[in-house]
């Protein structure tokens, strides 16, 4: 059972530590882990909420939503929606809910403050099924992003 605690955040209201532990957790999943050189820390942090959920005061997930007009991926064009992205749960917390209770929250919180205006990711494709359980619908083809296939998906 999923005990998260979380806190929202935009980047300048995070403390040094607490951004630290978000980046420090991104590296390891996505550039590390992940075998991507990629720039994790990027232009669109300072446009976007921070998610983090802690357990016992470590943290253990993070996701960020980028504000509406800001993400742009493949095609070139700009999300109209807020964007979900980096989703990740620390590796030794796998397996135990904490990436859906992560969802869940960056769902709730979407709604709570960008209501009515729906969501837009681009998903690992590997992920397509744990998406879908949340209401995403996949758009379009297969592309490549960093290296890794990705599908752009929605939720209305
Ligand atoms: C995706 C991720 C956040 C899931 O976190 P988690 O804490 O293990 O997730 P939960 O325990 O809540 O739920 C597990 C669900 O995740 C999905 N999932 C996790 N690992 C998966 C894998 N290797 N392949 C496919 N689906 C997977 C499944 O839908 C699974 O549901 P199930 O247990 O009913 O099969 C985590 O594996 C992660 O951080 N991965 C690396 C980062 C990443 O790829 N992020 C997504 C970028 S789009």
């Amino acid at each position: 059972m999923s005990a998260l605690t979380f806190r929202w955040a935009r980047l300048h209201d995070l403390t040094a530590p607490e951004w630290h532990s978000a980046l420090a957790a991104r590296e390891a999943v996505f550039i590390v882990e992940q075998n991507c050189p990629y720039q994790d820390a990027d232009a669109l942090d300072v446009h976007s909420w921070h998610l983090l959920g802690s357990m016992d005061g470590t943290l253990a997930a993070y996701l960020r939503v980028v504000d509406p007009g800001r993400k742009s991926v493949h095609a070139g064009a700009f999300y109209a929606e807020p964007s979900i992205g980096r989703v990740l749960t620390a590796a030794a917390c796998r397996g135990k809910g904490f990436g859906r209770h992560l969802m869940r929250e960056g769902i709730a919180g979407c709604e709570r403050l960008f209501p009515g205006q729906g969501i837009r990711i681009s998903a690992q494709s590997y992920l397509l099924a744990f998406y879908r359980t949340f209401g995403f619908v996949a758009i379009g083809d297969e592309y490549d992003e960093d290296g890794i296939p990705h599908f752009e998906m929605q939720r209305d």
